[in-house]
């Protein structure tokens, strides 16, 4: 087996899944070469196999690593390529998903132990800080929460009141860090702040040094799970593990956490002001969708961050959230210039709490985390924590809280696999002509769309320079049709968040295989 790792280096541009680039890409500081001992990784049984090098990869790999464990990561593209390289890494404890909510969904001890899960996330990400000397730009900071309306007003009271009843550190304040009217705002002490990647990098690193081992650009394409041992068969060869972690976002294959986790996109912009009057908090507003605000020195530069304008992948018009977002933000704020423009991915659990557990449905010793919301960088640490207590062994308090297991099977759930496996539209890759496409298209450079043709659809994408590249618009997971996304030149499935490049590679998951490429004459 071969693997692909990056060389050593300080700096690095770093792809990511999607065309725009977030900050973090072009400033990470990667501490280390990864990778090595290669020549072990087929001709061992692994204690552990984590398919995916994002966030909570990494902290779930470093942490077993740290306890003695034998882990191998395995990543399809390369480490942060996901939503890792383009998340605006605000270390919340007060969540998207309010206190008073998971109150009144999981009663007063179910809102503490959310609290203490956040708490235990964000001091996880400290104490790595601290242990591996880590330089990420990691920052306490005070997080705002603020209402504009009477009705939102009265939610935050509402917040305020639950989270304290949670345990949650919060006071009322008279002022906000931000040039926006308001009529009541709250704070949450001890929030935080990292460079996500520059972190990132670090944990792998520190995983390395211990003894682990990461496959870049290796794809987890199928498992088997025979006496005691999943067999998995990745791109590079197969992987032999007593236990597998899918810390993919989403986990791929049909599940029925793709019918409890529907994707988002949220849309951000790195800004430089005319004034120096960047926030020294973590900010948020309360609208729907609502605005997160933060400042962050980049290569030498101060920048507002600033972000919202979500909708659902494959449902909204990214060019008119990043218009959205752009008047709002030059509404309020004296911009200098917007040198970043990016969005990123995140799935939002139909509960409002992540699920971090055992795979439901999955093979024997099978685990996943996912449903973050916006929450990525310190649900995804939490993850780590609780992902390895229950593969040591250990008990947790908050085992069954998150377990994905208190999804209770729903009607219907076995038609939907039923009708998915055979994927009743299935598309059938005719020759097409190429004149006669173009003449149908009529499609702007750079540009994609899905068109009929001869009663069949095709997702059709023109290059820069004119090339033409027809596609099966058929997602591979479930066979729902792609849209495609001109912001981050992608094909974007509506269904459950599945992406594709332009050439039709998977770019996340959960569909494993690529688009079907349309020949051309
Ligand atoms: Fe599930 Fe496309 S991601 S059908």
């Amino acid at each position: 087996m071969k693997t692909n790792s990056a060389d050593a280096s300080t700096t690095s541009f770093l792809a990511r899944d999607g065309i725009l680039s977030s900050p973090w890409q072009t400033s990470a500081v990667i501490q280390a070469q990864r990778g090595g001992r290669e020549d072990r990784v087929e001709t061992k049984v692994w204690d552990v196999l984590i398919a995916g090098g994002g966030i909570t990869g990494l902290t779930t790999a470093l942490l077993l690593q740290e306890a003695g464990i034998a882990c191998v990561v395995a990543e399809a593209h390369h480490l942060g390529f996901g939503t890792t390289g383009g998340t605006t890494s605000h270390i919340n404890t007060m969540l998207d998903t309010p206190y008073s909510t998971i109150e009144s969904d999981f009663g007063a001890e179910g809102a503490e132990l959310v609290g203490s899960a956040a708490r235990a996330g964000r001091d996880l990400i400290a104490r790595n800080v601290s242990t591996y000397q880590i330089a990420c730009d990691f920052e306490y900071k005070d997080g705002i929460l603020f209402a504009q309306t009477e009705e939102e007003v009265a939610q935050l009271d509402k917040i305020y009141e639950a989270s304290q009843r949670a345990g949650v550190a919060v006071e009322r304040v008279a002022t906000i860090p931000l040039p926006l009217p308001f009529m009541q705002a709250i704070k949450y002490t001890e929030q935080a702040q990292i460079h996500p990647l520059s972190y990132l990098y670090a944990l792998a690193d520190a995983f390395v040094k211990q003894g682990g081992v990461i496959l870049e650009k290796t794809r987890v394409e199928d498992t088997v799970h025979k006496d005691g041992i999943h067999h998995v068969q990745t791109s590079a060869g197969v992987v032999r593990a007593q236990q597998l972690v899918y810390a993919t976002h989403i986990p791929p294959g049909l599940n029925i956490l793709h019918l409890r986790c529907a994707p988002y996109r949220s849309y951000v912009l790195g800004v430089q002001l005319s004034s120096s009057n960047y926030p020294s908090e973590l900010a948020y507003d309360m609208q729907q969708p609502y605005h997160y605000f933060r400042s962050h020195h980049i290569n030498g530069k101060p920048y507002l961050i600033v972000g919202g304008a979500d909708h659902k992948t494959g449902h909204g018009d990214p060019h008119a959230a990043f218009q959205d977002l752009e008047v709002y933000t030059r509404k309020h704020f004296h911009v200098s210039s917007i040198d970043y423009r990016w969005s990123a991915q995140y799935f939002e659990p139909a509960d409002g709490l992540p699920y971090i557990g055992k795979l439901p449905g999955g093979d024997e010793n099978t685990y996943v985390a996912t449903g973050f919301s916006g929450n990525g960088i310190l649900m995804g640490s939490f993850s780590g924590l609780l992902l390895a207590d229950l593969i040591l062994g250990r008990e947790s308090p908050y085992e069954k809280l998150f377990s994905p297991q208190r999804i209770k099977p729903i009607a219907g759930f076995a038609n939907f696999v039923k009708e998915n496996a055979d994927v009743a539209y299935r598309f059938v890759a005719d020759r097409v002509a190429t004149e006669r496409l173009e003449a149908l298209v009529e499609l702007a450079p750079d540009t994609g769309a899905v068109v009929n043709y001869d009663s069949k659809q095709i997702a059709v994408y023109k290059s820069a320079a004119g090339a033409v590249i027809a596609l099966s618009p058929v997602c591979t997971h479930a066979g729902c049709i792609v849209t495609w996304n001109d912001a981050e030149k992608s094909w974007d499935c509506p269904c459950h968040g599945g992406r594709y490049d332009t050439n039709g590679r998977v770019l996340t998951g959960p569909p494993r295989k690529d688009l079907a490429i349309v020949p051309l004459t």
